[in-house]
């Protein structure tokens, strides 16, 4: 027996490696999820070229020809009703979403973020972890709620901090935690939703 796969957009502003993790992990016919459309707020960000060689739509939804985030969030709504979009990956999507579109997706829409939240929710994650002399650091995917990266935790991933780290060779192994346990929670939420 097979059962439809929940038709999944992935939201991003850049290099879309995550992204691409998803992307691969639902070309298993088993995995639960479709990643049926990529939206980028940025013309330049780079993991619009890997979806397009894919052959996944993408759209592109330029924050900064809306005046305001409403208006923003309206357009993005749009393109994803226009798709029968069901579920919504943010996979380095770099704006903050509206409390009106959050509501309307909860439950619908996760997050992957480079710390063990709930420490070092927002910016510059690996460069602070350093700074505050953690022994280990991680990533968390969680779903998403009115307040900055505030969500339930749905899974995490740690990986040890080096004595000789930087913020990139630490942000590089958590990265490929992030790349291992997106496609994971991703299939763990959408098999739970009824
Ligand atoms: C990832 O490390 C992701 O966790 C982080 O941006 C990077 C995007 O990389 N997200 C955030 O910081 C969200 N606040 P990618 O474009 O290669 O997936």
């Amino acid at each position: 027996m097979t059962s439809a796969r929940v038709s999944t957009a992935v939201l991003i502003s850049g290099r879309g490696s995550n992204m691409q993790a998803l992307v691969e992990a639902a070309t298993d016919p088993l995995f639960p999820a479709s990643i049926d459309l990529v939206i980028a707020n940025r013309p330049d960000a780079e993991g619009l070229a890997f979806a397009q060689a894919h052959g996944i739509k993408t759209a592109l939804v330029e924050h900064k020809d809306f005046a305001d985030r409403q208006a923003f969030d309206g357009a993005l709504l749009a393109e994803l009703l226009a798709h029968h979009i069901e579920f919504i990956c943010l996979a380095g999507f770099m704006r903050v979403l509206t409390p009106d579109f959050v509501a309307c997706w909860a439950g619908r829409i996760i997050n992957i973020h480079p710390s063990l939240l709930p420490d070092f929710k927002g910016l510059d994650t690996h460069a602070r972890a350093l700074a505050a002399k953690v022994s280990e650091h991680g990533c968390s995917v969680h779903h998403v709620i009115a307040g900055l990266d505030e969500g339930k935790v749905i899974m995490q991933a740690r990986v040890p901090v080096m004595q000789d780290d930087t913020p990139a060779t630490l942000a590089a192994r958590v990265l490929r935690e992030e790349h291992r346990i997106y496609p994971l929670a991703l299939a763990e939420v959408v098999r739970e939703m009824d």
